[in-house]
C-alpha cells in the first residue's frame, strides 16, 4: 500500500514525496457516546489505516489526490473553504490546515499531497480521524514543528468539530494518536488523559461491517449530542459523567423520559468502562464479553443508536461458543459490530455468521479480522 501511494504520487505530480505519515483506524471497544459527555472510553488502534504523502512547493498551489480515484484537486494557499460532492474527502486535510493557527502553529504554504488507505470508509473505523492525524503529521514535519502528541490529537478533533462540522468527542483522534499494539487506549476525556491497557494474549477481534450507514447519520449523532447535554443541564451537572447511576436515579424526575434513557446509557457505559478495565487486567475475557453485550443492549434499548442489522449480528454472534461478546462500535445508526472472541473463532465461523446475515438482509457484511496496531507516526520515505 505504501509503495502504491508513492507510485501514485510520482505519476500524478512527476516527483517523489518528501514526507510520509501513517495513521491507523480504530475500534471503539466500550464506552459508547461517553467522550463528549466527559466520560471514559476504551478503544484500540488497528493494523489498517491511512497514509499521507507530501512534498512542499515553492509557489502557493495546494494540490491533493487520492489513490481511490477522482480528479486532482487544487486549492490556493488561502484560508481553506469547506468542500462538497466528490471533493468532500479533502475537508479532513483542509480542516487541519484551517485550525493549525488557533494552536499557534504555522501552516505549509504550497504543497502536493496524496492519500492512500486500506481502511474501509463508513465502517465506523474512523478513517476520518486517521486522515486528520496523518495530514497533521506531514504538515508539521514539512514546517519543522514538533508539538506534543496531545496537541496533535486536539488539533485533529478541532478540525472535525469546527471545519468538518461533526460535534464528535476526542475518542477517535485520541486512539488513533495514542494506540499501541497489544493494548487498548483508555481515554479519560475530561483531562484528557491517555493510558494503555494490555489486552490478554488469547483475545481476538472481528469487525462485521454492514455497509448500512446512511446519509442521516451525522444529523442523528448531533441530535444525541444535544439530548445528552440537555439531560446534564436538567440534572444540574456540567456533564453526564458527573453522575453515577444512583445520583442519576435520584434526579430522574427532573429529566424528560428520552433524556433519562440517554443519560442511563452514558452513565452505564462509564461504569462498564471501569469494570472492563478491571476484567482485562485480570484476564477475565468472559466478564469482558458480558460487559460488551450489556453495552449493546443499552445502545439498543436506551440510546436507540442500534439498527435491526446490528442487532441481528450481535444476537447471532453471542450464541457462538468462541465469542465472548459483541456490540455495535462507533456512533451507531448503522456501521459495524465488533466481536471479542477467543483464538478458535476463525474465518469459517465468521462466514457462517455472515451467511446467516445475508440470508436475512440480502447482502453479506464485510468481515474484517482485526489486529491491534501502533498509533499514528511519520515514516521514512
Ligand atoms: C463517533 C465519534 C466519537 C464517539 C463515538 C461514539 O465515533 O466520532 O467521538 O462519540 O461516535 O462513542
Amino acid at each position: 500500500m505504501q509503495q502504491d501511494l508513492i507510485e501514485h504520487f510520482r505519476s500524478r505530480f512527476g516527483r517523489s514525496p518528501e514526507f510520509l505519515a501513517w495513521a491507523p483506524g480504530r475500534v471503539e471497544f466500550i464506552g459508547n457516546h461517553t467522550d463528549y459527555n466527559g466520560g471514559t472510553v476504551l478503544g484500540a488502534a488497528i493494523d489498517r489505516g491511512v497514509w499521507v504523502a507530501l512534498a512542499p512547493r515553492e509557489d502557493n498551489r495546494r494540490r491533493m489526490t487520492t489513490t481511490l480515484g477522482g480528479a486532482l484537486l487544487e486549492f490556493s494557499a488561502e484560508p481553506p473553504v469547506r468542500q462538497g460532492g466528490t471533493a468532500a474527502w479533502t475537508n479532513y486535510p483542509l480542516g487541519v490546515l484551517a485550525v493549525m493557527p488557533e494552536f499557534g502553529l504555522r501552516v505549509p504554504a504550497g504543497f502536493d499531497l496524496a492519500v492512500g488507505s486500506n481502511l474501509p470508509a463508513g465502517a465506523g473505523l474512523s478513517s476520518s480521524a486517521a486522515l486528520e492525524l496523518a495530514s497533521a503529521l506531514v504538515y508539521l514535519a514539512a514546517t519543522g514543528q514538533e508539538p506534543t502528541r496531545e496537541t496533535v490529537v486536539k488539533l485533529a478533533r478541532r478540525a472535525e468539530n469546527a471545519f468538518v462540522g461533526v460535534p464528535c468527542g476526542i475518542l477517535d483522534q485520541a486512539v488513533v494518536g495514542f494506540g499501541r499494539a497489544g493494548h487498548l487506549v483508555r481515554v479519560d476525556c475530561r483531562g484528557p488523559r491517555f493510558e494503555p491497557v494490555p489486552i490478554p494474549a488469547e483475545a481476538r477481534f472481528w469487525v462485521f461491517n454492514t455497509h448500512t450507514k446512511h446519509a442521516l447519520v451525522d444529523g442523528m449523532y448531533a441530535a444525541r449530542h444535544r439530548e445528552c447535554l440537555a439531560a446534564a443541564r436538567a440534572a444540574g451537572v456540567a456533564f453526564l459523567a458527573d453522575l453515577n447511576a444512583a445520583e442519576l436515579q435520584a434526579r430522574a424526575d427532573r429529566l424528560s423520559e428520552v433524556e433519562l434513557r440517554r443519560a442511563r446509557h452514558v452513565v452505564g457505559e462509564i461504569e462498564r468502562v471501569a469494570r472492563m478495565t478491571v476484567a482485562l487486567r485480570a484476564g477475565d475475557l468472559a466478564a469482558a464479553g458480558e460487559l460488551l453485550s450489556a453495552s449493546h443492549e443499552s445502545s439498543r434499548a436506551s440510546f436507540e443508536n442500534s439498527t435491526p442489522e446490528l442487532d441481528f449480528l450481535v444476537d447471532r454472534l453471542r450464541v457462538v461458543p468462541e465469542v465472548f461478546g459483541a456490540r455495535l462500535t462507533g456512533g451507531g445508526f448503522g456501521g459495524a459490530v465488533m466481536a471479542l472472541t477467543d483464538r478458535r473463532f476463525g474465518s469459517e465461523a465468521a462466514q457462517a455468521v455472515s451467511a446467516a446475515y445475508a440470508a436475512r438482509f440480502g447482502s453479506a457484511p464485510e468481515v474484517l479480522p482485526m489486529t491491534t496496531g501502533e498509533g499514528a507516526g511519520l515514516l521514512r520515505v
